[in-house]
């Protein structure tokens, strides 16, 4: 059996908890798409893990872990993860599979990535500032780019490395009056990290490929959520890479008729980190309860995440563009103590009612949510264990969620802890 988990919404939807709870039953977890930008969670008792690069798999020992062609490569994030993994008794040792046709994000990405945003002032992205989109800008000019797989040749990654940094001194000094980077610097750290990443690097394609035919059980981990989606989401504050399940196939080399499951992720309501329109946003009282109640600060940059209703318009879109097949409706417990709660099942744009997400999203600046509005509940699910335990209006809730988004929600829940998750059907 081969899932793929991808968030719904613009992120951190808890899809590090999910992905943790079905690796136990998998053999292997993949991530395709994006970079250290990512901050996966996962709880397990009393150790919190934040996982940027490696698969949320990586916390269980038996688990091979593969980072596929798609991903940007920070080895300096990777080595301190492993390190720090290690620290914590869990060793990556012959089981972290690196694609040699995955892109590697240098100190050059990270800057550019934080002069641009400094230069753009108030009509900045309001990105992590981890060379995520300088990287993959590079890997569509691919005249300047540098892979996984040129760890193999020094001497050419070191001329490679000159000529590249020769041309971003010229750009970054004219566009922002940046001091020079000196190559041999960044060639240096290449070298420091060479003999930890060599082992790992190999053709994750042929790996995956293998795996199918052994009838191994493969998941698919997602990164960001698909609003964020390049080509597909609220452009341009957006990621740069495809984060919906689109980004499968060309991440990793593997067909979507090779899964099975498609599991969405969302939380009960929305949020949102960095820029961009968010409908249902509540810069307020209400989204200050959410945030504080859900603990929402980014796991990456510890920014206050923006909060909101539930938007079912947009998650219906999700659904579609990933061919989701079922939903995992996390944080129902942090909705608890609210008088009402919100369901945004249509826009009003220019005076029309739509209950479509609109193509440009500059038309989302100026939509009015039209919400279905229901009565909340005050008891703490977090020990709740089965579907009938919860109170009869949350459970209405996740029914009305469920009747807009047109798919069944299988999981809910009710904590972060691995163990604070109700099926709705066996897993
Ligand atoms: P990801 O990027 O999708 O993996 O999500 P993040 O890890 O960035 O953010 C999700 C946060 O919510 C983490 O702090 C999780 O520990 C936490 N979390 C996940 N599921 C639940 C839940 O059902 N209830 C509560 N209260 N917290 C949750
Ligand atoms: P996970 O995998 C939430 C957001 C940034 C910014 C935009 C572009 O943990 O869900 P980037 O650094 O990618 O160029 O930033 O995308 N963003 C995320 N928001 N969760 C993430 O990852 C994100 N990765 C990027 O905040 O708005
Ligand atoms: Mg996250």
């Amino acid at each position: 059996m081969n899932c793929c988990i991808a968030g719904l919404q613009w992120g951190d939807e808890g899809k590090g908890k999910v992905v943790d709870i079905l690796a136990e039953q998998s053999d292997c977890v993949v991530r395709y798409n994006g970079g250290a930008n990512a901050g996966h969670t996962v709880i397990i008792g009393d150790q919190r893990f934040a996982l940027h690069l490696l698969p949320s798999g990586a916390v269980r020992p038996g688990c091979r872990c593969v980072i596929a062609n798609g991903v940007v490569v920070d080895p300096a994030v990777l080595m301190e993860e492993i390190r720090g993994l290690q620290e914590r008794g869990i060793s990556l040792q012959g089981r972290l599979f690196i694609s040699e046709n995955a892109h590697v994000v240098l100190d050059y990405h990270k800057l550019e990535d934080r002069l641009r945003e400094e230069a753009l002032g108030k009509n900045k992205i309001g990105t992590t500032a981890r060379g995520i989109g300088p990287c993959y800008a590079d890997k569509v000019g691919r005249s300047y780019a540098v892979r996984m797989a040129d760890f193999r040749r020094p001497e050419e990654l070191k001329e490679k490395l000159r000529k590249i940094i020769s041309y971003k001194n010229k750009l970054f000094s004219t566009l922002y009056n940046a001091p020079p980077l000196d190559a041999d610097a960044v060639f240096e750290k290449c070298m420091s990290w060479r003999a930890a990443v060599l082992p790992c690097i190999t053709n994750t394609t042929q790996l995956l490929f293998e795996a199918i035919d052994k009838r191994q059980s493969i998941l698919f981990e997602g990164a960001q959520g698909s609003l964020l989606d390049l080509d597909h989401g609220t452009f341009p504050y957006v990621t740069s890479s495809n984060a919906s399940p689109l980004g499968l196939g060309p991440g990793c080399g593997i067909p979507a008729r090779y899964v099975d499951r498609f599991i969405g992720v969302a939380k009960a309501y929305s949020t949102r980190v960095g820029g961009g329109p968010f409908p249902t946003e509540q810069n307020n009282e209400i989204g200050q309860y959410i945030r504080e109640k859900g603990h929402e600060y980014g796991t990456t940059t510890g920014r206050p995440r923006r909060c909101g209703w539930f938007d079912a318009v947009a998650v219906s879109y999700t659904v579609r563009l990933g061919g989701i097949t079922e939903a995992a409706m996390m944080h129902l417990d942090t909705l608890a103590g609210l008088e009402e709660v919100k369901i945004c099942r249509a826009y009003r744009i220019d005076g029309r009612e739509i209950t479509f997400f609109p193509g440009d999203s500059r038309d989302l600046e100026t939509a009015e949510c039209v919400y279905e509005t229901m009565e909340g509940w005050k008891e703490d699910l977090s020990e709740m264990k089965h579907y009938s335990d919860l109170p009869a209006s949350a459970r209405r809730y996740v029914e009305t969620v469920e009747k807009h988004i047109g798919i069944p929600i299988t999981m809910l829940g009710v904590g972060p802890q691995r163990s604070q998750v109700i099926y709705r059907k066996p897993l």
